[in-house]
């Protein structure tokens, strides 16, 4: 077994939440941005005879967008929880992994990229409450947006590792290690494939 089913599960539930988190930053910047929304509502509004001010439709497309956002925060527990299983797993779990040192170049770059992913979920879990919790902690409005600037900016560093980890074993797979993705669902070496 190269993979236990604990850490099979924390993969594909780590996976799907991490995907929800960069859905709801997807919409956040394109179909529900305030501010292409707000342009929208106005038009609209005016052709129907009903001028408001480009505040009160921000306002509005705020509001719109805040029932989609609630999904960041509710996905956020989520992902603080699964950064503690993953925590639990490091000392506990007995999926069979090679030292670092016995590892091809290629597959040192590979587990490389794995620890700077998580170190950056793990910044992104701390920062994330923080900025939403900002009150309750004494913090400053201001301190909480340059918080939330450097999360913005770390948020990028999660989407280049999406692009890179799904296309990558997926050549992996195709390449010269076939039956890679499937070790991450049944859970066995590929010389145990029957
Ligand atoms: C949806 C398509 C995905 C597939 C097919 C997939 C498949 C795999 C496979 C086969 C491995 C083992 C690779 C190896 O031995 O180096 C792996 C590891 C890993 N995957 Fe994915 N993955 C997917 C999505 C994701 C997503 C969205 C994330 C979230 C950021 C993610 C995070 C990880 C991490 C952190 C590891 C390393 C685990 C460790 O060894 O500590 N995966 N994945
Ligand atoms: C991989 C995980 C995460 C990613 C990729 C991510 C991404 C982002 C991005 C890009 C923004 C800026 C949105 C914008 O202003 O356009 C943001 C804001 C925010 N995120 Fe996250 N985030 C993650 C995890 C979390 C977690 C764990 C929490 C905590 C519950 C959280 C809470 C927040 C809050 C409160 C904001 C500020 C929203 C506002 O200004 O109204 N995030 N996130």
């Amino acid at each position: 077994m190269k993979y236990t089913l604990s850490f099979r599960i924390w993969h594909w539930l780590f996976a799907v939440v991490i995907l929800g988190l960069l859905g709801t930053v997807f919409l956040r910047k394109t179909f529900l941005s305030y501010k292409a929304n707000a342009e929208i509502l106005m038009a609209k509004l005016s052709d129907m005879g009903n001028d408001i001010t480009i505040e009160d439709a921000k306002i509005l497309a705020k509001t719109i967008r805040d029932n989609m956002w609630e999904w960041h925060i509710i996905l956020g527990y989520a992902l603080a929880a699964l950064v503690i299983y993953r925590i639990i797993l490091f000392f506990v779990d007995k999926s069979k992994r090679e030292s670092f040192s016995s590892l091809s170049l290629h597959k040192k770059a590979v587990r490389s990229l794995y620890y700077v992913l998580y170190a950056t979920v793990l910044f992104m879990s701390i920062s994330g409450l923080t900025i939403y919790f900002y009150e309750y902690l004494g913090l400053a409005k201001e301190t909480a947006k340059q918080i939330k600037e450097i999360h913005e900016a770390a948020y990028n560093i999660i989407l280049v590792f999406v692009i890179l980890h799904i296309v990558g074993v997926f050549i992996a797979d195709a390449k010269d290690e076939n039956g890679l993705v499937s070790t991450m669902i049944n859970g066995k070496t590929k010389d145990n494939f029957k």
